[in-house]
């Protein structure tokens, strides 16, 4: 494992020529390199090195039973990895791409069983962001790359993040200002039919069965590893240190008992509140479900940095358009077991 981990600055619009170059260099000769996405940061290894993509594993503490998504410049990049481009991939392809959305499909052997954990199938996505795209198309290979965090802790929407579960674990990062979207990718399961929702995220289910029609979710989500389709559906894995608990008013009640208790808060609300306390650490939200998303992560990351013991977060409304909120809300909720 590398033991300096290097930090270099790009413009997130217009990428340096030069340090694109030198992080496609890194990830030619095997090494990991983080870099910025529109949904969270990545970490990136050459996905046909198996060694490299070894490495990932290794950095994040990541079990070996979670396949990793693989990132692309362009459709046809998508297509030489796959041994059937389906016409729903086409069609999601053609309106998401590039963009957070990844597609399941049948792998081709040149894809090394590492990265899909053994699977038949791949997970591929075109990101949207310039630093992504660029570096993929410099590196001229399919860059395997998951969330850029410890595993089981807060996905990274900032270098800063990054460096605080992975500094000396590996070589690069690309610090190219916050990500916009702030959650992860959708991922849809496209080798079966109907095709399954593995996971919400920033394209939502209706987007979705607007081009394709009709699709069917997990309904069991559950913790054992063997039974799941895809092991990021696991209850427990965007998780802060703080115990956290959603609840339906706007907190204001159960922030106030655990003060009483003398406990330290945090406290997530939607609703135009006032901290009670300084032991209270009030994040105010934004109450739109893109703007929400967007913060989400690094509200979480200050209030493990501001060492709270509790979090409490007034649960956003239901409805389609907050399904990946609630989604990463559920699992950050669900203590250890
Ligand atoms: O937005 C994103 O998707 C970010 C950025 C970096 O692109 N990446 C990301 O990767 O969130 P990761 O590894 O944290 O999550 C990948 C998810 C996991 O839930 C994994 O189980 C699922 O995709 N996945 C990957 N390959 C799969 C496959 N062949 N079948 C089913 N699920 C798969
Ligand atoms: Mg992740």
């Amino acid at each position: 494992m590398p033991h300096r981990t290097e930090i270099l600055r790009i413009d997130p619009a217009l990428p340096e020529p030069g340090t694109i170059t030198r992080a496609a260099e890194i990830l030619r000769s095997g090494g990991l390199v983080a870099f910025p996405t529109e949904t969270v940061y990545g970490l990136g290894a050459n996905a046909l090195d198996a060694p490299a993509v070894q490495r990932i594993f290794d950095a994040k503490g990541r079990p070996a039973n979670n396949p990793l998504i693989v990132h692309v410049a362009d459709t046809q990049a998508a297509r030489d990895l796959v041994t059937q481009w389906t016409a729903a991939a086409q069609q999601l392809a053609e309106r998401f791409w590039p963009g957070p959305l990844s597609l399941v499909l049948r792998k081709r052997d040149s894809v090394p069983a590492i990265v899909t954990a053994g699977a038949a199938t791949v997970a591929l996505r075109v990101p949207a962001h310039p630093v992504a795209l660029a570096l993929i198309r410099a590196a001229g290979l399919p860059i395997a790359a998951p969330s850029a965090n410890r595993s089981n802790e807060v996905s990274p929407t900032r270098a800063e993040h990054v460096l605080k579960g992975l500094a000396g674990r590996i070589d690069l990062v690309l610090d190219g200002e916050p990500t916009s979207g702030g959650l992860e990718s959708t991922v849809i399961d496209l080798s079966v039919q109907p095709p399954r929702l593995l996971r919400p995220g920033l394209v939502t289910r209706g987007e979705i069965e607007a081009v394709i029609g009709p699709i069917s979710t997990i309904s069991n989500v559950n913790n054992e590893i063997a039974a799941l389709p895809s092991p990021g559906l696991l209850s427990r894995h965007y998780a802060p240190r703080a115990i956290l608990e959603c609840v339906a008013d706007n907190g204001a009640e159960k922030v106030g008992q655990l003060i009483q208790q003398g406990v330290r808060v945090g406290w997530l609300t939607i609703s135009n509140a006032t901290a009670a306390s300084h032991n209270v650490v009030l994040i105010p939200m934004p109450p739109d479900p893109s703007g929400y998303s967007a913060q989400l992560y690094a509200a979480l990351h200050s209030l493990d940095e501001a060492g709270v013991e509790r979090i409490i977060v007034e649960l956003p409304p239901a409805g389609d358009a907050w399904a990946a909120v609630h989604d990463r809300l559920r699992r950050a909720a669900h203590e250890a077991g």
